[in-house]
């Protein structure tokens, strides 16, 4: 059975109260309560991370080779825009990424148009709200 490791930077724990007309009024919890759903459709096993800070990111990208993780499906939130740690740390332990955004971050600011991590994943869901996740989890189970 493979194992997917789900990434969530900073402020998605306040998904559901944080800017609700951008990111939609479900809950952080409502989104694990799905990914554990998907992991049973897919047959795979699924670890949700959340973190607020850039260095514990690294470290369990780090954690995840040891781990024998065989998938990493990461939406970084605003260090997406600035971490070249996190692009490192990616790049370092050679599984399999994919990048995920609720949001549409390319017609969004400026700003959000540039991702680091994206650099180091093979596949992008940006957009299609909690269902970027399941994307992103079937691309990386059904992967050969
Ligand atoms: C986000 C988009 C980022 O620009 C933002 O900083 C986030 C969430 C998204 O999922 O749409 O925190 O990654």
């Amino acid at each position: 059975m493979k194992k997917i490791l789900i990434i969530n930077g900073p402020n998605l724990n306040m998904l559901g109260i944080r800017e609700p007309d951008i990111y939609g009024s479900n809950s952080y919890k409502d989104l694990l309560g799905l990914i554990n759903g998907w992991a049973k459709e897919f047959g795979c096993e699924a670890e949700c991370f959340q973190s607020n800070h850039e260095g514990d990111i690294v470290d369990k990208i780090q954690q995840a080779y040891s781990d024998g993780v065989d998938g990493i499906v990461i939406n970084p939130a605003a260090y997406t825009h600035t971490s070249v740690a996190i692009l490192d740390a990616l790049k370092a332990v050679k599984i399999p990424a994919v990048e995920v955004h609720i949001s549409d971050v390319n017609t969004r600011e400026e700003f959000r148009k540039i991702s680091y991590a994206g650099l180091a994943c093979e596949e992008h869901f940006i957009g299609f709200g909690f269902e970027g996740y399941k994307k992103g989890m079937e691309y990386l189970v059904s992967k050969g």
